[in-house]
C-alpha cells in the first residue's frame, strides 16, 4: 500500500485516502468492527476484503439499474475508488421485517414482517449516537433540502425493491439496511448519489430456510462465525467460491524443518 498518500478520514471501518485524480477518493476497507456506537470493538480478519467485493458487487448492480452512485471501480483487495461526495449527514434505514432498534423501541418481536415498508432517518452524529429523527427535524435544522430527502427516498424504495429480489433469489431474506447519500458537485449542477457501502456490515441477512444470521448481528450478539457467513453471502452471490483464502492481514509462519 502506498503510504505517502494523504489520508483524508478514518471511520470506525474504512480510511478515505485522496483519489490520484481530482474530485476521486479511495476507500480502504479495515478489518476493524464496531457496535454501539464503538463501545464494542474488535478486528476480524479478512472483513474488510469481503465487504470490499459485496459492496462493489451491490454497487455495480444498482449501477446498472440506474441509481446514480459514487462508485467507480475495486482497485484491489481492500480498496476502491470512488468519486468524492459531500455526505448528507443522515442515515436512511429501509426495514421490511421487525429486528434491531425498531424492535426494542416499539416491542414488536424481532422477525415479524413489517406491515409496509418502513424508511427512518438518523442523524449522522456519533457523540450523540446518531438519534433517529423525523423529517421534520431534517427540515427544521437543514441537514437535506426537500428535494434530497426526496431524492432519498425514491431511491431506498428502488434499491430495496431490488435487493429484495436479488437477496431472495439465494435464498436470504432482506430484513433491513443502512444507506448513505452524498451530493456530487458537477460544475455548477448537484446530483444526490448513493455513498458509502452495501455490505453484511450494513444490512439485516437472514437466511430464508433457517433464519440463521449472515450479518453483523453476528458480531453484535456474540453469535461468532462472522466471516464465514459474510463468506456465504459472497459464495451466494456467485463472487467468491467459498474456498478462496481471505487475505489475512498477519503473517503465516512457515515452518521449513
Ligand atoms: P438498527 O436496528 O440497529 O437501528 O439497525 C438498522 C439497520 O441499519 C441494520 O441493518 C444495521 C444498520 N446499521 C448500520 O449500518 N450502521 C449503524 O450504525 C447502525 C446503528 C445500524
Amino acid at each position: 500500500m502506498n503510504q505517502r498518500r494523504t489520508r483524508i478520514y478514518e471511520g470506525k471501518a474504512k480510511i478515505l485516502y485522496e483519489g490520484p485524480e481530482p474530485g476521486t477518493v479511495v476507500v480502504h476497507f479495515k478489518d476493524d468492527a464496531t457496535a454501539f456506537n464503538a463501545q464494542k470493538k474488535e478486528v476480524i480478519d479478512g472483513k474488510g476484503v469481503i465487504n470490499n467485493r459485496i459492496s462493489e458487487f451491490i454497487f455495480n448492480k444498482l449501477n446498472a439499474i440506474g441509481i446514480p452512485t459514487h462508485f467507480v471501480k475495486r482497485l484491489n483487495m481492500r480498496e476502491q475508488l470512488v468519486r468524492e461526495v459531500e455526505i448528507i449527514p443522515l442515515e436512511v434505514v429501509v426495514r421490511n421485517v421487525a429486528a434491531g432498534t425498531l424492535s426494542s423501541r416499539l416491542g414488536i418481536e424481532e422477525g415479524e414482517p413489517l406491515p409496509r415498508t418502513l424508511i427512518e432517518f438518523c442523524y449522522k452524529n456519533d457523540e450523540l449516537g446518531d438519534p433517529l429523527v423525523a423529517e421534520e427535524h431534517i427540515m427544521a435544522f437543514g441537514w437535506a433540502t426537500p428535494q434530497e430527502l426526496d431524492d432519498m427516498m425514491t431511491m431506498a424504495i428502488r434499491i430495496n425493491d431490488y435487493l429484495s429480489g436479488l437477496f431472495m433469489g439465494i435464498g436470504i431474506k432482506l430484513v433491513d439496511f443502512k444507506l448513505e447519500f452524498g451530493r456530487l458537485y458537477e460544475g455548477d449542477m448537484v446530483r444526490t448519489v448513493l455513498a458509502d457501502e452495501i455490505s453484511p456490515d450494513s444490512c439485516r441477512l437472514w437466511d430464508v430456510k433457517t433464519d440463521e444470521k449472515m450479518d453483523k448481528d453476528r458480531f453484535r450478539r456474540d453469535l461468532g462465525g462472522l466471516v464465514e457467513a459474510y463468506q456465504e453471502v459472497a459464495r451466494r452471490l456467485g463472487i467468491m467460491n467459498g474456498n478462496e483464502p481471505v487475505e489475512r492481514s498477519k503473517p503465516v509462519l512457515v515452518k521449513s524443518d
